[in-house]
């Protein structure tokens, strides 16, 4: 996968040369590059902002660097290759799992991370034009820019390439995979300040763990993201998930008593 990252701080992008994505770019499974938006200005100050029309707060980025660096971009690929622009913003639609598995099987990605209060918008009826265009959001607050978005979206996305992550196994049962957060973990000693694990992790029983561990997944997320039971497909729940949500007083209520004791731990 080749990605290509547009911004005004480029070291703002240098934790991408770390860790998982540091190796797969050494092991040449992802081909990124960050670029300086201000290599693409002509003036003594190297400016990318403005004042905006209509009067308001704050600065825009003028759309002049933008157009060289997309056509730059445009000119640096295959013939007919044509990347996927992405460009972070608070006003943008919400970036998922389900989202990051789509762009994990695109060929080529591009970040447009816009500063101040944002990117002129003829900017991005310009990007229109010539490439697929998506404004995306990582969640309902605001940053100061669009880096730290886009670290994030490059971190979910490279994840789910293909090799990145040695063992793929990892990749199920995770938090957002399937409308469910993940179970609690542990690890060794076994007793820790006289806090001990269940029982049926040493059971050995696999039937019986991966139950448990499914209950644990029901019970957390209806606690902590009620909003996602609430999404779940009824046909997709078996008799004993439906009793975990009932006795938790969610979902087929009148199917089952609200008796949150009633679910064993
Ligand atoms: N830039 C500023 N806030 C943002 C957000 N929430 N998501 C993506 N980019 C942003």
């Amino acid at each position: 996968m080749r990605l290509d990252i547009f911004s005004i701080f480029p070291e703002y992008l240098s934790p991408l040369d770390l860790s998982l994505i540091g190796k797969a770019r050494q092991e040449g499974l992802i081909d990124l590059s960050v670029h300086d938006l201000r290599d693409f200005t002509h003036d003594r100050h190297r400016t990318v902002d403005d004042t905006p029309y209509g009067g308001g707060a704050g600065m825009v980025m003028r759309p002049e660097p933008w157009g060289e660096a997309l056509a730059h971009l445009m000119a640096s690929g295959e013939p007919g290759a044509v990347p996927h622009l992405l460009i972070p913003g608070p006003g943008g639609v919400r970036f998922t799992q389900a989202m990051a598995h789509e762009l994990a099987v695109e060929p080529w990605l591009a970040f447009a991370c816009g500063r101040y209060e944002g990117i002129d918008e003829r900017v991005i009826e310009e990007a229109e034009a010539m490439m697929p265009v998506t404004v995306v959001s990582v969640g309902d607050y605001v940053l100061g820019g669009g880096e730290v978005a886009a670290l994030v979206m490059v971190e979910a996305i490279a994840r789910l390439v293909p090799g990145v992550i040695g063992n793929a196994d990892s990749l199920v049962e995770e938090s957002h995979e399937d409308g469910l957060l993940e179970y609690p973990v542990y690890t060794k000693p076994p007793l820790w300040r006289g806090r001990g694990i269940p029982d049926v992790l040493l059971s050995g029983h696999h039937a019986q763990i991966a139950r448990w561990r499914r209950d644990e997944r029901l019970k957390r997320t209806a606690l902590r993201r009620p909003d996602m039971i609430e999404r779940l497909d009824l046909a997709d729940l078996d008799t004993r998930d439906r009793e975990v949500l009932a006795h938790l007083g969610l979902k087929d209520v009148d199917q089952f008593p609200a008796d949150p004791s009633a679910v064993a731990d």
